[in-house]
């Protein structure tokens, strides 16, 4: 397994708990010396005594050594970055340099199986460059990964399907007889060709970000027109064509995939000539999306924010993890800096990661209370379970006025106003 992210040591490590001999390779000298020290470089529920335990066991190894980790391997996994370059394309070179470290080193019959998120064509083109390298025809599958961050070992363990592109009906077979053990009860396991599995990956980002932009939209429009995005969302969601999950309106979406991913199928669309202007408006509905609280932040309390104290609960693009790429907090953080608020924040495990971007331009809370102390107004940007019941009473005593703007509709607005405080969420009636 090529690659210690959260995809790679996700599936490297549940792949040794199904039995087999796993040797995650990583450039990152410190990460893997972490890892065989059973240090976790991810927060991810449950991980941390998979990894343990397997490592303990034997069956699950790390190194930084190609030698170590390739010749003997039957499957060779590729689960490095793809990060967003700056004209939205997917950055690949991380992955052909893993592609030129195999070649040299890679045994007859094994496979080479790609599970980073990668343009549609980039397997066909990792075959070639194999053959260029090695003079033979080396097997190539596409795998794309579907899991969650903070729920990543109950995805993979548990998927709704493994989705796998080869060309040769061979290599499906290995990869069914890999996955098997995870296939339990009806989960489908489909193979197709290389470009289809590549464009699932991105169509299933693309349709979720989608439906939150969407989402968002409706809920901007609720509020114009006096509509209550609860109960709109009630009334749509029982229609079954509809549904009603990720279509919860809030700040924005973030992390590290649906805007890279929006971004990337866009540019595969522009380089086949086509402009996609769904993804496009998908794309800049939620960058204005980002920008709604602090929006209503000054319609409370005007443009210049100086002498005011605003508190913030929830720094991760949402909750169980404490990733913070293209956090709707960080936009709102900024804006608050710049309208020269002091910025009080907190967030169960996330804390760390922004106070190594922002140092003491923040203060941290050690509790969310600490967040709201004194503060003329509360943002709530990620709905972290210990933000859902709170002490109304001690939280309106503590801050210096009653407000809280909730970009995760966790409260009713009925009951906020009356425990005395001004509440607004989004898309909710007043
Ligand atoms: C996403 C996909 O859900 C995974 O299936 C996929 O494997 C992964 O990207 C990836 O490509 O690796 P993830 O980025 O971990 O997973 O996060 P999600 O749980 O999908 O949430 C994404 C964002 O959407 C969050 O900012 C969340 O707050 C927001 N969201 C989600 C909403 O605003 N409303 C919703 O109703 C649902």
């Amino acid at each position: 397994m090529i690659g210690t992210g959260y995809v790679g040591l996700v599936t490297g490590t549940c792949f040794a708990e199904s039995g087999n001999q796993v040797t995650c390779l990583d450039i990152d000298e410190e990460k893997v010396a972490g890892l065989n020290d059973g240090v976790i470089p991810i927060y991810e529920p449950g991980l941390t005594e998979l990894v343990k335990r397997n490592h303990a066991a034997g069956r699950l190894k790390f190194t930084t050594h190609p030698d170590g980790a390739i010749p003997d391997a039957k499957c060779v996994f590729i689960g490095v970055g793809t990060p967003q370059g700056d004209d939205g394309r997917a950055n690949l070179s991380a992955l052909f340099g893993c592609v030129e470290t195999i070649a040299s080193r890679i045994k007859e019959d094994a496979i080479v199986v790609i599970k980073s998120t990668v343009p549609v064509g980039t397997n066909r083109k990792v075959a070639a460059k194999l053959k260029e390298l090695t003079g033979r025809d080396v097997d190539v599958a596409s795998n794309p990964e579907f899991l969650k961050e903070g729920a990543a070992v109950d995805d993979f363990t548990k998927p709704d399907r493994v989705v796998v592109g080869t060309v040769r009906d061979e290599v499906t077979e290995v990869l069914h007889e890999l996955y098997r053990p995870f296939l339990r009860t009806e989960r489908p396991f489909l193979s197709m060709g290389w470009e289809s599995a590549e464009m699932t990956k991105y169509v299933a980002n693309c349709l979720l970000a989608t439906k939150i932009s969407f989402i968002n939209e409706m809920a901007n429009l609720c509020e114009r027109v006096g509509a209550d995005v609860n109960s709109v969302r009630r009334g749509i969601g029982h229609d079954q064509r509809i549904g009603f999950s990720f279509l919860f309106p809030g700040v924005g979406y973030g992390g590290s995939c649906f805007p890279k991913d929006v971004r990337a199928l866009m540019a595969v669309a522009e380089d086949t000539g086509m402009t996609s202007r769904i993804l496009a408006a998908v794309d800049e509905v939620n960058d204005a999306q980002k920008t709604v609280l602090f929006e209503k932040v000054k319609a409370q309390l005007g443009e210049k924010l100086s002498g005011k104290t605003i508190g913030v609960w929830g720094l991760a693009f949402k909750p169980r993890t404490d990733d913070i790429r293209e956090a709707p907090a960080l936009v709102l953080i900024d804006s608050l800096l710049k309208a020269g608020a002091t910025v009080q924040v907190h967030d169960p495990v996330a804390e760390a990661n922004v106070k190594a971007i922002y140092g003491d331009k923040l203060i941290y809370g050690e509790h969310h209370y600490d967040a709201a102390r004194d503060a003329d107004l509360l943002c709530i940007c990620t709905e972290w379970n210990e933000f859902r019941n709170p002490d109304f009473d001690y939280l309106k005593h503590a801050m210096a006025a009653p407000v809280i703007l909730d970009g995760r509709n966790l409260f009713d607005p009925a009951e906020m106003a009356e425990r005395g405080f001004t509440y607004e969420g989004i898309g909710l009636s007043a």
